[in-house]
């Protein structure tokens, strides 16, 4: 099946949806860190990226955050909503790291008093330069009620992510979230969570140990990336079907898609296809305004 390839970034490919307004997000095992400059092809990482990003985003949708997520497609590819990216990626800190630590000069690991929001214009050009809300707004990166709502919606996420990775003996340090709009039925524009939140942009720490569990492994050569992955995978229950077959998957897939319990989105998706509609209520910013 030949499709359209819509853009290849540095860990995933988009291509054309089967319906308009989808995409396809492919997870590659390619690893990249300092803004490309390092690679490498880690086996299975994209695996580990699609089904931790896919238990993630499903348990958000569960708690009513609106996401890009619809369904998984097999074991690399998931289907999501097609939206307009807001180019600006929204960084959110629990602890002292990276270039946080660097920027500052305070050392790693430190709790911060509050989660700390920071803003990085997304341009791989320009090095994803750090921002300020000023800026989104003086170059209409975003309106004043989306930065809002994004804001929101980045520190509900913590929270609840700060339990679901703490009760898997896990710290989240810091992890780094992209949104994107995209219009309701009615016409109404809304702002829903874009992307992937995997072990790639998310900074997670053994409870215990302090091990890193994360890209920083790679970054900083700590040892096997895809170890450090498929423990964080194997803690939150991600791997529980013990499922590493393409063919097997997809029957366990089909298998969960049928349970009662499925996830809310794919109800969604299954309802649509009956013709049923999708009852409103998505957190909106309201109508887009007109362009003149
Ligand atoms: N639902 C969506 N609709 C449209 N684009 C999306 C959606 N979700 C994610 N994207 C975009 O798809 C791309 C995913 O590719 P990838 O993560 O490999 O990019 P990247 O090389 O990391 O570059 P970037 O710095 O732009 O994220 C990103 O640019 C991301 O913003
Ligand atoms: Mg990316």
């Amino acid at each position: 099946m030949s499709r359209r390839k819509l853009y290849e970034g540095k860990g995933k490919i988009l291509y054309e949806g089967p319906d308009p307004g989808t995409i396809i997000q492919h997870f590659k095992d390619d690893a990249t860190a300092f803004n490309g400059k390092k690679h490498a092809v880690i086996q299975g990482k994209g695996v580990l990226n699609n089904r931790i990003s896919e238990f993630i985003f499903v348990c958000l949708e569960e708690i009513g955050i609106p996401t890009h997520f619809i369904k998984t497609l097999n074991m690399r590819e998931q289907l999501v909503k097609a939206c307009e990216i807001i180019p600006v990626e929204m960084v959110i800190r629990n602890v002292t790291a990276g270039s946080m630590s660097e920027r500052f000069g305070v050392e790693e690991g430190m709790l911060l008093p509050r989660p700390l929001i920071e803003f990085y214009l997304k341009s791989d050009k320009l090095n994803d330069p750090m921002i300020t809300e000023e800026h989104v707004l003086s170059f209409d990166w975003a309106l004043v009620e989306e930065l809002d709502e994004m804001k929101r919606v980045a520190l509900r996420v913590n929270d609840f992510l700060s339990g679901l990775f703490l009760a898997a003996g896990i710290k989240l340090v810091d992890m780094k979230l992209e949104f994107g709009r995209v219009y309701d039925e009615e016409g109404n524009l809304y702002i829903l969570l874009a992307d992937e939140i995997s072990p790639d942009c998310c900074r997670l720490w053994d409870i215990e140990t302090g091990e890193k569990l994360d890209k920083d492994r790679f970054r900083r050569d700590l040892g096997s990336l895809e170890e450090g992955y498929r423990e964080v995978a194997r803690r939150l229950g991600v791997l529980e079907d013990n499922v590493t077959e393409e063919s097997a998957f997809l029957k366990k897939l089909e298998e969960r898609r049928n349970q009662p319990t499925a996830p809310q989105s794919e109800k969604a998706e299954a309802a649509k296809k009956k013709g049923v509609k999708k009852p409103a209520g998505k957190a909106s910013p309201g109508k887009k305004p007109e362009k003149e």
